[in-house]
């Protein structure tokens, strides 16, 4: 079959990781008889550099011509450390969940085998671990108005809005994929102190009533954030708001042993993004040092959910997996004898092409 696939390169590593999950991508196309056109489009620093806007409308337009948009980074040292810029790269990506309706953020948490010992977290404790985690992107403190500064610009406010509405589909989203999964949803939130939180602890209630198949429990974030490292095996989906998912995320990733294995899958109403939950880590740019699997494992994400390809997302899959057992890593999980991003990329190309 053809698919059309909107390709965002973004900042700093984002570029070279792109370019091993398309070679993986394009040795799945040819196994598998399928070909992948795709539109590379400018996102963040680097629209930017170019445009002037972080997500420019060619961009936009090319993500909603396409069967499903691969995402790479973004983010540029040179904006961090000036509050006062008026165009951050960032905007670019959040512009990009709000036009697309990118309304929650999946990230698969689980271990490998052949890694339990790079996490700094027990191997016991980790050990089977398969968290689904679901965040929702498109509300909440990121999204809420009103924001900004007082007039005398000494007091600054966010707000942190949610409606019923918002609530109640990515709670649906996650309550799905229980059923397909051990059947635990967790709702994680605060609510002994936020109206937002009491708003989704009531909806979600009531949402489970649609789902006798699954059985949901409710968790204070603070509490959630230690229990997720103490005992993460607890665990099956976890919901939450778009902040605490933010936090909780990154914390997660610390069971997998490294944040360069994470992909993760924007859901949108139509065109879903796929990208993997690291940053543009911009001291490794151009370096060929970078892990690539968050991408690949991404690419793998958009096979499945995007475009409904199991089987092909499944040899993709097991292609990263041989190559971690092969020892075939880079430099975050092995500094001694690391391979680099383009070794890696080949070696997963060549695992799909011959296996
Ligand atoms: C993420 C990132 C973004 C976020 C930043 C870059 C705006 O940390 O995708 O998790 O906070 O959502
Ligand atoms: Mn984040």
């Amino acid at each position: 079959m053809n698919f059309k696939i909107a390709v965002l390169p973004g900042d700093g590593i984002g570029p070279e990781i792109i370019e091993q999950a398309i070679k993986a991508m394009n040795a799945i196309g040819k196994k598998f008889n399928h070909s992948f056109n795709y539109k590379y489009a400018l996102v963040g620093a680097a629209a930017i550099d170019k445009t002037g806007l972080p997500l420019p409308d060619d961009t936009l337009k090319k993500c909603k011509a396409s069967d499903a948009v691969l995402f790479g980074a973004i983010g540029d040292p040179k904006y961090d450390n000036d509050p006062s810029a008026k165009v951050r790269p960032e905007q670019g990506l959040l512009a990009m969940r709000r036009e697309l309706g990118l309304y929650a953020n999946v990230r698969p948490i689980i271990t490998f085998p052949s890694l339990l010992d790079k996490s700094p977290l027990k191997r016991e404790i980790l050990d089977g671990v398969d968290i689904l985690m679901v965040r929702e992107l498109t509300g909440g403190i990121y999204f809420g108005k009103p924001q900004g500064r007082s007039e005398d610009g000494k007091t600054a406010y966010d707000s942190c809005v949610y409606s019923k509405y918002e609530i109640e589909r990515v709670v649906r989203l996650a309550c799905e994929y229980a059923l397909k999964r051990k059947g635990r949803v967790t709702v994680v939130d605060k609510a002994n102190v936020l109206a937002t939180s009491r708003l989704w602890r009531e909806t979600s209630k009531k949402i489970a009533y649609d789902y006798p198949g699954t059985e949901m429990d409710f968790m204070f974030v603070d509490n959630a954030a230690m229990q997720l490292i103490q005992n993460p095996l607890r665990f099956d989906v976890i919901v939450t708001e778009n902040m605490f998912g933010d936090i909780l995320s990154d914390e997660a990733s610390v069971i997998t042993g490294s944040l360069g294995l994470l992909p993760s899958a924007s859901i949108g109403s139509s065109t879903s993004v796929f990208e993997p939950i690291h940053g543009s880590y911009p001291q490794a740019a151009g370096k060929n040092i970078a892990n690539p699997l968050g991408t690949i494992l991404s690419a793998a994400m958009l096979l499945e959910t995007g475009l409904n390809l199991t089987r092909e997302s499944d040899a993709l899959k097991k292609a990263a997996e041989k190559s971690l057992e092969a020892g075939m890593v880079t430099e975050d999980l092995d500094r001694s004898k690391p391979c680099s991003t383009s070794t890696l990329g080949d070696w997963i190309s060549e695992y799909i092409l011959h296996n």
